[in-house]
């Protein structure tokens, strides 16, 4: 199997495994860790022994965002260019269902991650957030285009502008969540779910997901394109620079709405 820095994959019987594992840094989801979560999902979406993916990260983190220390210096202009996120549309293009199982932190483009994802199971310790608007940005990773679509436009609102984190419980009470169970058995219900959709016939599970995908898609296309240049654009403000140094330096961001 192939040899990855970022990540830990195991094959299961028929279920793939994905591992999130940068614990220096809170799983926080740099371009390297990008292209390997989406080349082991590709890579296991072309295996027609494998049914299902579980995407997991650690007891204290599924991932704390984007990599901020990467994005700081940024410009605009090298955000378009390299369409800082891209690697992800093709995780999120993948035939096969795909389980996110979170523990701990899913904030920014962790919680973005997990709504990739068709399923989400949550530990009772996970939480879940935007906290992109402390950091003088918005979500990039499609934050403000799935995160209504799974709570509705009210509480994506109030998550979004706030950067307020919820706790499982709540995001469970608002859909966002299937299922809360205790911290202890995530992985354990995690592969029962795995197993059992892994046992269905793939050409029903690929209709099924896809069916379930043009549901969300119908005018999500234009929301993630207008999204994504609002998100390129916030690079080129002081806010942005003073908001992603002040994380790095550990101290409170003094915005000057520039
Ligand atoms: N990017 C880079 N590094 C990160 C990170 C991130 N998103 N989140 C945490 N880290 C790093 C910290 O800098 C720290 O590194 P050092 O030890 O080198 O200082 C290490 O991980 C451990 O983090 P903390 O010491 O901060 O841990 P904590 O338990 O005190 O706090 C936390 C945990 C509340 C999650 C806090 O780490 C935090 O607020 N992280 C940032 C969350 C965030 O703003 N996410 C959004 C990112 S932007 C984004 O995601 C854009 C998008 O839409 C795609």
């Amino acid at each position: 199997m192939t040899e990855y820095e970022t990540i830990l994959v195991e094959r299961r019987g028929r279920v793939g495994w994905i591992t999130l594992n940068r614990p220096q840094a809170l799983n926080a989801l740099n371009s390297q860790l990008a292209q390997e979560v989406t080349a082991a999902a590709v890579a296991f979406d072309a295996d027609h022994g494998i049914g299902a993916i579980v995407v997991t990260g650690s007891e204290k983190a599924f991932a704390a965002g984007a990599d901020i220390k990467e994005m700081e210096s940024m410009s605009a202009a090298d955000m378009r260019a390299t369409d800082h996120f891209g690697a992800w549309d093709d995780f999120a293009a993948v035939r096969t269902p795909v389980i996110a199982a979170v523990s701990g932190f899913a904030l920014g483009g962790g919680c973005e991650l997990a709504m990739m994802c068709d399923i989400i199971l949550a530990a009772d310790t996970a939480k879940f957030g935007q906290p992109e608007i402390n950091l003088g940005v918005i979500p990039g990773m499609g934050g403000t285009q799935r995160l209504i679509r799974a709570v509705g436009y009210y509480k994506a609102a109030e998550l979004i502008l706030s950067g307020r984190m919820m706790g499982a419980e709540e995001a469970e009470r608002a859909g966002l969540v299937s299922r809360v169970v205790p911290a202890s058995d995530l992985l354990t219900e995690a592969t029962t779910l795995a197993d059992t959709i892994a046992s269905k016939g793939l050409p029903s599970l690929y209709a099924a997901k896809a069916a379930l995908d043009a549901a969300m898609e119908t005018p999500l296309a234009d929301g993630l394109a207008h999204e994504k240049q609002a998100f390129a654009a916030l690079f080129d403000t002081a806010d942005q620079k003073e908001g992603m140094s002040a994380f790095r330096e550990k101290r409170s961001p003094d915005f000057t709405n520039r």
